[in-house]
């Protein structure tokens, strides 16, 4: 049995009073939470009060048959995506048929055998649960998209930065084997790694000239704002570290804080190298984009005073050789 499924809540439904109980019996050793009704319309009535995980049906009952109960439950949204299981005799394909047209994709046919019944039960809802993963970590994505947007609309010379910046970025950590939770915070961060310029004045973001030391001291908050904001939301407070320390330097003269080294966490040092590679590369209101060649030999020039030169060397063996 598979820990995370444990105390989940199934609704059987069967008028057979000595399959209930035994399928119930069987159910509730592997610690489900079982609902039990003898027909359809007892079911709907047990739906009133609590929403099951899962779903196992009879098709033949009085009263309220499993397919009519089927048809109801489609009909109200809070049911539909509850996952459904028909249980039915060996002998009748027309109730598998009639089920399929409705949309029916499970079902365990009698006599039951209790290892089936469990490894059906628990395939299906480990099957619902990574959906569910699947679809939060798209909601996610989602949100850290339109926040990294709302910069690049501002500032459209920036138009596809942080997503090439996320690319190489995973790059670099794919080759020194970070693990995949990390990967993911990875994306997060290297998407938003600037969000805090939200905050800097249009015309200090979208200016061609040098920037006065007054406006550069506003440029310079960006790593600071950009944390205040996104240690609000929970689900991206592991971003912190690369939106505060991406303009840190290996020799101490960065900011928001002068660290050195590799005090400088390890998010803020990968992502120094990629950020500063793409805006090189990249063409700007400031500056026409300089081939590959000539900025990776800035890069390797500046790897120990403002780069990791680890990370250089990594960036430099994984880039791809014809990337603009
Ligand atoms: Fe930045």
């Amino acid at each position: 049995m598979t820990k995370p499924l444990r105390h989940k809540q199934i609704l059987l439904v069967e008028d057979s009073v000595e399959i209930r109980r035994v399928l119930a019996s069987t159910l509730e050793r592997e610690r489900y939470t079982v609902y039990q009704a003898e027909h359809g319309q007892a079911a709907l009535k047990t739906l009133q009060q609590i929403t099951p995980d899962l779903i196992l049906s009879d098709i033949n009952m009085p009263r309220m048959n499993g397919i009519e109960f089927f048809k109801e439950l489609r009909k109200n949204p809070a049911w539909t995506p509850i996952p459904f299981i028909f249980l039915t005799a060996n002998n009748s394909p027309q109730d598998i048929q009639a089920g399929r047209v409705l949309g029916v994709e499970d079902y365990i046919t009698k006599p039951i055998d209790p290892k089936d019944l469990i490894s059906i039960v628990n395939a299906r809802l480990l099957r619902v649960a990574d959906v569910q993963v699947a679809q939060i970590g798209l909601a996610y994505l989602e949100t850290v998209n339109v926040l990294a947007n709302t910069i690049e609309g501002r500032d459209p010379y920036t138009f596809g930065h942080v997503k090439r910046v996320a690319q190489y970025a995973r790059r670099i950590a794919e080759a020194q084997q970070w693990p995949p939770e990390h990967l993911r915070m990875l994306e997060f961060g290297a998407r938003l790694h600037d969000i805090g310029k939200i905050m800097v004045p249009d015309e200090v973001l979208k200016k061609t000239g040098p920037l006065t030391d007054v406006e550069w001291a506003l440029m310079k908050q960006h790593p600071v704002t950009g944390a205040k904001i996104l240690n609000q939301i929970t689900h991206l407070r592991g971003t912190l570290p690369y939106v505060l320390y991406h303009h840190e330097k290996w020799d101490g003269t960065g900011y928001p804080r002068g660290l050195k080294g590799k005090e400088i966490p390890v998010e803020g040092r990968l992502l120094a190298v990629v950020d500063v590679y793409d805006a090189l590369t990249t063409v700007r209101p400031y500056h026409p984009g300089r081939p590959q060649a000539e900025v990776v030999t800035f890069l390797q020039a500046k790897a120990g005073v403002h780069f990791d030169p680890d990370m250089v060397t990594v960036f430099t063996r994984v880039l791809p050789p014809d990337n603009k």
